[in-house]
């Protein structure tokens, strides 16, 4: 995820670029860069870090006479490391055209290979400057700039919202989205374009949302719309009524509910480049994963904290499906202090949102020590565990900025499913095609999940917020999600709160069963026989009044007249529960967390990031 904003019109452009990076750096952050034009040619000026260091540089410099149309983009990384090189705008071979992107363009290895042959000298190791070079080159071979522009529009693939200013039409700004969002907004003799709306809403409140497949070229006195062919299309203006507080949270009250409800675009991104529909498999092969990587392997430690520890248990139950190696899973925390049996047979995987938890990143170091093969599953591109692991996985979930984590952690559980899907391949010699073919329905799934439980969800939480303690019960790949709920709850909403396996419940937990004491139960018919026997359990708290929410597979009615509340859930494939459960338990936690008027973005006592033990 990254942002961009666009100006076209008679005021100082740098100002208005500016103030639009500033309220998009919430999209990313690593590196920030504008395009304008000064004495008629392109100027660009970039830096790694943050907005406010750009700015610094740019009044510092005194010899500017800048001019619109110009571009800005605050970044986050996803091809080639946060550096000033790879900060954006990009350009052509000549520096006539500038490109600013946010997405992923998943064939631009073989776009910048041909490119090369034919001459395109790259500068840096993003997807974006691919798009640069192809206009240029349908631009050499004849085309005029609009048909070079949509010609290579439709030749990329993957998802992208990409701006263009160029000295071949110096008035114009050329912007397309396919997939990642675009907004113009409408002035009087100016005109400008955005990611996001807060961006805009200084200055102007009358929008037009670009939908996938369709362009707009942008002058002082006009916006033209197009699709991908050149058929011009009308689009109807609407008035935003967002102050820029909810602007900045799309219009969520918090981030966190924000996150929760990106999470089908997260696991989107995370599948783009790495599905390989026709031949039916898993593609990591950018991310230089091959096979021999496993050669030898007789041992695979996960290892992480907090939310992604619970990912890394979900791991387990995936990996242990199709490979005879033994699993082992750990809190970096304990991993560090004992005596693992690590060596260059052991393969050790970190899972880290951040990539600098301390504790994990402490793990990865002593694993590589004992010569362990070392392998991240990580969000943020270029952060310390990255950088010092052998192979690293992004998962694309783009910022995270409330601190209990949601998308990170669905995004996780899909990095493990693709490398389930990979590793059946490698040991089974065996294509998972089924899986395979069902994963681009994932998204949409958990989309239908979210919009038809909230409003339940909401009403459940107005009868239980006032509860001391929740019990959570899952069995197998659902108890995970057990401990990950409760983890939720307890985070935001400062409830007390424990998950638990549901056939350890007669070992203890059940003894705090009454009736103010609800248990929130997960069961699923794919669990097979474990499914009977949570529901076992589910009858003797009944037995013993204690309150249950039950989140079973849609058509399980037995349960309907014997619990508080009852959540179906579509029946789909074993690897996906724990994705489809967990996100209506991340609902309940701030629902409840909203009832209380508790911080919930900024729960009292946590960090978003532990860099310390
Ligand atoms: C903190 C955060 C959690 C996160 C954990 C691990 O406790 O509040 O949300 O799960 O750290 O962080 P990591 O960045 O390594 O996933």
């Amino acid at each position: 995820m990254c942002g961009i904003v666009g100006y076209v019109g008679k005021r100082p452009v740098l100002p208005v670029l500016l103030e639009g990076l500033r309220r998009l750096e919430y999209r990313g952050y690593d590196s920030a860069g504008v395009v304008f034009f000064d004495k008629g040619r392109l100027r660009v000026l970039k830096r790694k870090g943050r907005v406010y260091d750009l700015e610094e540089d740019i009044y510092r410099n005194s010899t500017l006479e800048p001019k619109a149309p110009g571009l800005g983009h605050t970044r986050w990384a996803t091809h080639g490391e946060p550096n000033e090189i790879n900060a954006h705008p990009h350009f052509d071979c000549k520096t006539t055209l500038a490109i600013v992107h946010n997405g992923i363009i998943e064939n631009f290895y073989e776009l910048k290979k041909e490119l090369i042959i034919k001459g395109h000298k790259f500068i840096s190791d993003t997807d974006t400057e691919v798009i640069a070079h192809l206009i240029e080159e349908y631009v050499k071979e004849g085309l005029n700039l609009f048909q070079a522009f949509l010609t290579a529009l439709r030749k990329l693939k993957g998802a992208f919202a990409v701006a263009m200013i160029t000295t071949m039409d110096p008035e114009k700004i050329y912007v397309a989205r396919f997939q990642s969002p675009v907004v113009v907004g409408l002035g009087e003799g100016e005109n400008f374009l955005a990611s996001d709306i807060p961006a805009l809403l200084p200055f102007t409140k009358k929008v037009v949302f670009l939908e996938d497949g369709e362009v707009a070229i942008l002058s002082q006195e006009e916006v033209k719309y197009f699709d991908f062919h050149g058929r011009e299309l009308k689009k109807t203006p609407q008035i935003i009524t967002w102050d820029l507080a909810s602007a900045e949270k799309g219009g969520f009250s918090h981030f966190m509910l924000k996150e929760i409800y990106e999470q089908p675009s997260a696991l989107q991104q995370t599948l783009l480049g790495r599905l390989d529909l026709e031949k039916g498999k898993i593609d990591f092969s950018r991310e230089g994963l091959t096979q021999e990587f496993f050669s030898g392997i007789k041992r695979i430690f996960l290892v992480a904290c907090g939310t992604s520890y619970h990912a890394c248990l979900v791991g387990k139950y995936l990996l242990e499906r199709v490979i005879d190696i033994p699993i082992e899973v750990d809190l970096a925390s304990e991993f560090r202090y004992r005596n693992p049996r690590l060596d260059n047979g052991s393969l050790f995987i970190a899972l880290s949102q951040s990539g600098e938890t301390a504790d994990t990143l402490a793990s990865l170091r002593l694993a590589k020590e004992k010569g362990a093969r070392t392998l991240a599953i990580c969000n943020v591109l270029g952060s310390t565990i990255t950088r010092e692991s052998h192979i690293v996985l992004y998962t694309q979930a783009g910022p995270e900025i409330s601190v209990a984590s949601t998308k990170a952690f669905t995004t996780q559980v899909l990095m493990f499913i693709l490398l389930s899907l990979y590793l059946q391949e490698i040991y089974q010699r065996e294509e998972p095609k089924e899986l395979i073919k069902m994963l681009p329905r994932l998204p949409g799934l958990l989309n239908k999940v979210i919009e038809k439980l909230h409003p339940k969800i909401k009403e459940c939480a107005k009868n239980w917020y006032g509860a001391s303690n929740f019990l959570y019960l899952g069995r197998n790949i659902l108890y995970p999600i057990a401990l990950e709920g409760a983890l939720k709850l307890k985070e935001i909403s400062y409830i007390h709160a424990e998950g638990y396996a549901a056939g350890e419940m007669k070992h203890g937990p059940i003894a705090l069963i009454d009736e103010n004491f609800p248990t929130v139960i997960l069961s699923a018919k794919e669990l097979g026989i474990v499914h009977e026997k949570t529901l076992s359990n589910a009858e003797e708290i009944r037995a013993r009044r204690g309150p249950i929410i039950l989140f079973t597979t849609e058509g399980e009615r037995k349960f309907e007249d014997k619990v508080n509340y009852i959540f179906y859930i579509p029946e789909t494939s074993y690897a996906f529960l724990p994705i489809l459960y967990v996100v209506p338990l991340q609902l309940l936690a701030f629902e409840i967390a909203y009832l209380k008027g508790c911080d919930i973005d900024k729960p009292r006592n946590l960090a978003k990031s532990v860099t310390v033990e």
